[in-house]
């Protein structure tokens, strides 16, 4: 396969909330070289998540765009897109739900990563769930996003073990340690089938 360099990789943007850690995850892999995407610009409704640290730590610029108005937000996310000429969109932990409108602009082009062997366990408290119900597995999902919650196409998934004395967090804990495994996974899956 011939190397990728940061002109001819996919321009891709992630949105976040929080800590971070897949956006890290999606950073480290999108700056080797045998990566088909770049990160070119990082989006976030929170101006206090930690994941904003990343910006400085790697050099990539970020937006903080203030949710009052869901319309206006996403007029300014994709302003920032077509900036950065982004053909690629990765969810790492945005809480915010998109616009079927937005969705649909960005057709078969927005990837999500959630916590959960979906179909199963869609939306929040996805491990409290699988706790509750008694399952023997969990996991992580990456899966295309359509205008349902959680619901588009799946791409790959990872089962975690979970254990009799798993607690919410400790599971949480096993299974994000996969999630930054498998969303470089899912995007070389994409990309170089
Ligand atoms: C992850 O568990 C992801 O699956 C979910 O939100 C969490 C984000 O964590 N969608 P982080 O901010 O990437 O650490």
């Amino acid at each position: 396969m011939a190397q990728l360099t940061g002109t001819n990789k996919i321009k891709t943007a992630i949105l976040f909330s929080g800590k971070g850690s897949n956006l890290k995850s999606l950073i480290i892999f999108s700056n080797k070289r045998m990566s088909p995407i770049s990160i070119d610009i990082i989006i976030t409704n929170n101006p206090k998540a930690k994941g904003l640290n990343y910006s400085k730590i790697f050099n990539i610029k970020n937006k903080i765009v203030e949710y009052d108005n869901k319309y206006l937000a996403e007029k300014i996310i994709l302003s920032e897109l077509k900036k950065f000429d982004v053909k690629l969109i990765c969810l790492a932990g945005f809480m915010k739900i998109l616009s079927k409108k937005f969705i649909h602009n960005f057709k078969g082009k927005i990837l999500n990563i959630h916590p959960s062997l979906l179909p199963k366990y869609k939306g929040l408290k996805t491990h409290e769930k699988a706790i509750k119900n008694n399952e023997k597995f969990s996991g992580c999902t990456v899966h295309y996003v359509n205008s349902r919650l959680d619901s588009g196409k799946i791409i790959l998934q990872k089962k975690v073990k979970i254990s009799r004395n798993d607690t919410p967090k400790k599971l949480a804990k096993k299974i994000l340690v996969e999630e930054h495994k498998i969303y470089p996974k899912a995007i070389m899956k994409i990309f170089n089938p």
